[in-house]
């Protein structure tokens, strides 16, 4: 049998007196789609980070593809595509030398990763002058980079901060069809959003989390069960109720 794609096995991130993330553990297999919900600061993005080896967890093991981020984390991010919350962009180069910079890390040689970057800036329909800098870029445009950057080795597992936040509707789709067809060649997919719609079509698997803690994980049909939506469902394990008063309006 293959080695997980990713597991988490008591996974804890404390940043000082705050547990950001609480004994979390999961295990899923490769060619999975996981979509990755909680509300704002339920942990989602630290989560994430760890996975990603961009952060250090307080304590507990993750493994990517079989390899162990605390002692092989260079052989796991040759085998991931990491598209990060705050993106983390270089703001002083364009577009194209910074996919020359990121593929180059990835050992593409430079006609690759022109050509590859085309190929993308294409796709994405991200229309950006050959010499505006990253730092003048619109968000979307940002966002839309930081895809470009992810793809463009050909991850086998691909990591995905709130793809959609941003976005517009054309793109959209086609980000949508990108990550159907990663998923068809059997490319473990792990995104997180806000929108439940989105993580309803487009992820077999759901984990939803709250403080921190795993308050559910399994397909939609698994936990939905008799919810009338994944909405209701969300709302019912996370317990928020929506408040519209304000005392002075
Ligand atoms: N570097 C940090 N230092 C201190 N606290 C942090 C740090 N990073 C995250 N936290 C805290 O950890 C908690 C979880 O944050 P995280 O960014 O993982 O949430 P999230 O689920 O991604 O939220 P959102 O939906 O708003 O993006 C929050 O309370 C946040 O304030
Ligand atoms: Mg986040």
């Amino acid at each position: 049998m293959s080695a997980p794609a990713l597991e988490l096995k008591n996974v804890t991130k404390r940043f000082g007196e705050k547990v950001a993330v609480d004994d979390l553990s999961l295990s899923i297999e490769p060619g999975t789609f996981l979509g990755f919900l909680g509300r704002n600061g339920a942990g989602k993005s630290t989560t994430l980070k760890m996975a990603t080896a961009l952060v250090e967890p307080t304590s507990g093991t993750i493994t990517v593809l079989g390899h162990d981020l605390k002692h092989s984390s260079l052989e796991a991010r040759r085998l991931m595509g990491v598209m990060p919350e705050d993106m983390a962009l270089l703001e002083l180069l364009t577009g194209a030398q910074y996919l020359r910079f990121v593929g180059r890390m990835y050992g593409l040689d430079d006609a690759q990763i022109d050509k590859r970057g085309a190929e993308l800036f294409d796709t994405l329909d991200l229309r950006a002058g050959t010499r505006t800098l990253v730092a003048d870029y619109s968000f979307g445009m940002k966002k839309k980079l930081a895809l470009c950057a992810a793809l463009i080795h050909g991850p086998r597992i691909l990591f995905l901060d709130e793809p959609f936040e941003g976005i517009d509707a054309i793109t959209n789709r086609t980000i949508k069809d990108i990550l159907l067809t990663l998923q068809s060649k059997g490319v473990t997919l792990v995104l997180t959003s806000h929108i439940l719609e989105v993580v309803e079509k487009l992820c077999p698997l759901i984990a939803i989390i709250d403080e921190g803690k795993l308050k559910g994980f399994g397909t939609l049909d698994q936990l939905k069960q008799g919810a009338d939506s994944l909405e209701s469902l969300f709302v019912s394990l996370v317990g928020g109720t929506p408040r519209g008063a304000l005392s002075w309006l």
